[in-house]
């Protein structure tokens, strides 16, 4: 892309400080060339991140030149194992700006796992469970355990077209905590459907009113920075090729020593115990972070976090937000002015059209000149042609998938109660189910080593649906 293309000149008089990234564009050419070698056009971030190549040769030599062994023996080789595992798990901390006095981090095998480490030995009896709309079907699924412990779950809606919360309705429900049992309160930083950022503020405010929280920041962390001397989540959630590609298979839960204390483990396992017995069918959990991960963990490749970590270190979280803040505006003014001949829109965006507490994912259906919904599906063919990388469906994120396709509890429970659908129900069958309106929605997600030659790329295919 040169200075003088017009179109690039636009875009830097409506984004001057996108020139501030140029480091990326370096990036690009040395870590990332395969992107440009193959003609990918990746724009599935919030699905995954993608690595750079000397995170690879960094883990690889330190996998070539070293012998490592499972962690649970005490020989040299286990030791060394030990340091590393140890080693990142303080990196960790020190990367989110956690005290160790008062947070720990648990590697988990992904964001999913942390989440459940948390659903399964939080004590729900007699509390509340409260969670936003827009939640990732991992903290959906916590709902089971507090059903199941008999707790109250209360979902707070999302308002379209922006698809954020009314704070007066979450106030109200932060303002009702159980009495007599203990209350969690679940939300993303960042919507992966919408990409809406909900304020972090939230946390102070949920826990002056008696509620744990749990901060999912799976979709947040790759592009914005989360400091916790600042805020103070009890409990946080991640995965980590979400924020550098790799190590696929690790994610973490950082919590607060004081709320992990409330947590109770539904078994125990390898590693997660200091003494267990069978005959006297007795065990002592472990301390901290170990009480949590279960037998032995991924030890050759947690010392690539540490690795992964610095690289986003060594690019700054200013230059990236800068960098996905920039291209994802210059996404959505064009596909918002985008017209058919006749004068209709092109694209329905689902979130904020601007990029005010927004992140990097675009979550749009588009129409033809007569209004009606292109199928996501056929969208995701004709991108596939042409070597697009992007996420079609709803994300596992039903909620805000409901409410931005407008399918209502009354057609839900149709679908749900209909004749033979009682335990089954295949996506064709919803589908089916909810015929005339669409199931799903395309989601483009620019990330940290985004281009413009990649969101031109996207808008030209766009503009190859106008009729
Ligand atoms: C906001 C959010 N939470 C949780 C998850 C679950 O992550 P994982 O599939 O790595 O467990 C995702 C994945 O897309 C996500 O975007």
């Amino acid at each position: 892309m040169t200075q003088t293309d017009p179109d690039f000149v636009a875009f830097l008089r409506a984004y001057p400080t996108y020139p501030t990234t140029g480091v990326i564009d370096d990036l690009r050419t040395t870590e990332y060339a395969r992107l440009d070698i193959g003609g990918h056009i990746y724009l599935d971030y919030t699905g995954g991140g993608l690595y750079a190549e000397s995170q690879l040769h960094r883990h690889n030599r330190l996998l070539a030149e070293h012998v490592f062994g499972n962690p649970h023996s005490g020989n040299p080789t286990s030791q060394a194992a030990t340091q590393l595992v140890e080693h990142a798990r303080e990196y960790v901390l020190k990367f989110f700006n956690a005290d160790p006095d008062e947070y720990l981090a648990i590697f988990t095998p992904n964001a999913s796992g942390a989440l459940k480490l948390v659903g399964e030995s939080y004590p729900f009896s007699k509390g509340r469970y409260l969670l936003t709309f827009d939640n990732h079907n991992s903290v959906n699924g916590i709902r089971e355990f507090a059903h199941a412990r008999g707790a109250d779950v209360t979902y707070i809606p999302i308002a379209l077209p922006d698809m954020r919360v009314d704070a007066s309705h979450l106030d109200r429900e932060l303002a009702q905590p159980s009495k007599d049992g203990h209350n969690l309160f679940a939300y993303p930083a960042q919507s992966n459907f919408s990409s809406v950022e909900h304020p972090l503020e939230w946390i102070e405010k949920a826990h002056k009113n008696g509620w744990d929280v749990l901060l999912d920041a799976a979709a947040f962390v790759p592009t914005n920075k989360l400091d916790l001397s600042e805020v103070k989540p009890d409990f946080v959630t991640i995965s980590f090729y979400k924020m550098f590609g790799y190590p696929t298979g690790l994610g973490a839960l950082i919590a607060r020593r004081e709320a992990l204390a409330k947590l109770h483990r539904p078994w125990f396992a390898g590693g997660t115990i200091t003494v267990a017995s069978v005959q006297g069918d007795k065990y002592y959990m472990a301390d901290g972070a170990h009480a949590f991960e279960d037998g032995t963990i991924d030890y050759l490749n947690i010392p690539a976090i540490e690795i992964g970590l610095k690289h986003i270190e060594s690019i700054g979280y200013d230059v990236i937000h800068e960098r996905v803040h920039s291209l994802a505006g210059w996404l959505l003014d064009n596909l918002t002015s985008m017209k058919h001949s006749n004068g209709m829109h092109l694209a329905r965006v689902y979130g904020p059209t601007t990029t005010q507490d927004r992140g990097g994912a675009v979550a749009v259906n588009f129409y033809d000149k007569d209004g009606k919904a292109i199928d996501h599906r056929f969208i995701e063919e004709q991108a596939n042609e042409v070597n697009i990388s992007l996420r079609t469906g709803c994300f596992c994120n039903p909620g805000a998938g409901e409410v931005a396709l407008g399918i209502s509890r009354v057609e839900l429970d149709v679908c749900f109660t209909s004749p033979g659908h009682e335990d089954r129900l295949s996506v064709d069958d919803f589908r089916l189910c909810i015929d005339g309106k669409s199931s799903g929605a395309v989601r483009i997600s620019v990330g940290m080593v985004t281009n413009f030659k990649d969101v031109q790329a996207f808008l030209a295919f766009a503009r190859g649906l106008l009729s």
